[in-house]
């Protein structure tokens, strides 16, 4: 493809609360990143029409999505890193809850999968299907979540598993990056709310 476009969810309610996983609506400036978005991708995407959002099937990327004009299809395999009994917890409530856990994850962030839940790993394994398509297609826009976007983002630009979970994918911010010979050209977009 010639450009791949994405961006995570606006901030929903759960970032605000420092909250794990769940399936939270947008919080105000989440509503209001929503909103801009379409002006964000018309700017600075040529033929913007052209674009297929994907999104996962959580209410947080749906309704980022809401107002883009674009065709529209929700990928369960884009859903959110399950983070199993850790859901709906702080940090600082899984290192009291689940201390030997929070310790292991620290030790192999990649690797470490959550009690009930899932591994890095496992979501490179389940985004296969996901990252075959995105390959063959072009005009594409993903509304994800921050552990899946680095995934994608780590599979583009040739990052180690060792560096994959702590790759920044900020909020409120547009990514694009163009597939070069080794690595892809990025640029960042970010929106002031
Ligand atoms: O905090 C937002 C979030 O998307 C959580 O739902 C998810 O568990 C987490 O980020 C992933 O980040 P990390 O792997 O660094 O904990």
């Amino acid at each position: 493809p010639r450009n791949i476009y994405f961006s995570r969810h606006g901030e929903s309610l759960f970032n605000v609360m420092g909250l794990l996983g769940g399936d939270s609506e947008l919080s105000a400036r989440g509503k209001q990143y929503a909103r801009t978005l379409p002006l964000l991708v018309a700017t600075h995407v040529p033929n913007a029409e052209r674009l297929t959002v994907w999104t996962s099937t959580k209410k947080r990327t749906i309704a980022t999505a809401k107002h883009l004009p674009n065709k529209k299809l929700a990928w369960k395999a884009l859903d959110e890193l399950e983070a199993g009994k850790a859901d709906g917890l702080t940090y600082e409530q899984v290192e009291e809850q689940f201390p030997e856990d929070f310790a292991s994850r620290d030790q192999d962030k990649f690797n470490y999968r959550y009690q009930e839940g899932e591994s890095y790993r496992d979501v490179v394994n389940r985004l296969e299907p996901v990252l075959m398509d995105l390959e063959r297609q072009q005009d594409i826009l993903i509304i994800g979540h921050q552990a899946i976007l680095r995934c994608i983002y780590a599979y583009f630009m040739n990052l180690s598993h060792e560096r994959l979970p702590y790759i920044k994918i900020p909020l409120h911010t547009l990514i694009q990056l163009t597939p070069g010979t080794y690595a892809c050209d990025e640029k960042r977009y970010k929106v002031d709310i």
